[in-house]
């Protein structure tokens, strides 16, 4: 049975990533997991210079939710380098950074930087961080710049390069074609839903930033919808995320459309579930005698004449 996937020539041991911010950099949680079982890494969103991000409180939890404002707190592009990279040497998993940024410049600089790094297999381009006042959705939420975004980084690097999209816009299919259009070679859909959770006895807001950004089961009905939508919209690949945390959530996705998919929220219970669910899709293919993953991606059998998404695609 083939689990395996590739983007531009790399190849990913299977379909099931780790996804950025829910598995530091990926170092610290080498000690508890084989990340040689994972098909990738996605790093915590890295900046040029070290953040502090958002003052606390900064994550809350909720219905089937988390609730995070941490603000892209990272140790910066040139600690990772030095510090991390070497951590990393010694597995075959690939890693993917995540890239943020306040400007166009700046995510053109971090890539300049990681690009020459044999270790560092492609990147993710944070454009949908719903937590910052510079950057972020600002950007995500416009098709202008996320196309400029994809086009300035495209002439920069060969390796894949996947853009993060948002949620948070009306249709996020036409996001997903400006990043195609400028040369993306994936779109990870999709970031957190813009949420908020209310102390009754404080009336204050339970995060600082008094909005932040939703994950978790709650948001994976959301995620599956985002996920058909771009798929009937783009030919790229589309890696699903949003909420998973069993093997049957990953199949709902790879049938929605997506051809790999990232395990988020679900890490802080279980920083192995990512192995766990690889292996339940490894053997519900075995059991249906699918002989490639890839049979499943967009499989759905929907009566397209009613799907109303359809309609207005
Ligand atoms: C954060 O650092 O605030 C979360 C990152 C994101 O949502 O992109």
């Amino acid at each position: 049975m083939n689990e395996s996937f590739s983007l531009r020539a790399v190849p990913f041991r299977n379909r099931v990533f780790v996804a950025s911010g829910t598995f530091g950099y990926g170092d610290e949680v080498a000690e508890l997991v084989d990340l040689d079982e994972l098909g990738g890494i996605l790093t915590k969103s890295l900046s040029l210079k070290p953040r502090d991000g958002n003052p606390p409180p900064r994550i809350t939890e909720t219905a089937s939710g988390m609730l995070n404002s941490i603000g892209l707190a990272n140790i910066g592009v040139h600690k990772f380098i030095a510090e991390k990279i070497p951590k990393l040497e010694s597995y075959s998993c690939a890693v993917i950074a995540n890239i943020a940024a306040s400007s166009v410049e700046e995510y053109c600089s971090v890539l300049e930087l990681l690009d020459p790094l044999k270790r560092v297999d492609g990147f993710e381009i944070n454009v949908s961080c719903p937590n910052v006042k510079e950057g972020g959705l600002s950007f995500g939420t416009d098709l202008a710049k996320v196309a400029l975004i994809t086009k300035e980084l495209r002439k920069r690097t060969q390796k894949p390069l996947i853009i993060k999209l948002t949620p948070n816009v009306t249709h996020i299919s036409e996001f997903a074609r400006a990043a195609e259009a400028e040369g993306a070679d994936a779109v990870s859909v999709i970031n957190t839903l813009i949420g908020m959770a209310v102390n009754i006895n404080t009336r204050k807001p339970r995060i600082s930033t008094t909005t932040g950004g939703l994950s978790g089961p709650a948001i994976k009905p959301v995620a599956l919808a985002k996920v058909y939508e771009v798929h009937k919209s783009v030919k790229i690949p589309i890696i699903g995320v949003g909420g998973i945390s069993t093997w049957e959530d990953a199949v709902e996705f790879f049938l929605v459309g997506a051809s790999a998919v990232q395990v988020g929220t679900a890490n802080f219970i279980n920083p192995a579930i990512g192995i766990g669910i690889a292996k339940g899709i490894a053997q519900y293919c075995e059991r249906n005698s699918i002989d490639d993953v890839a049979e499943l991606v967009g499989s759905l059998r929907a009566d397209t004449k009613l799907s109303v998404i359809q309609s207005w695609l």
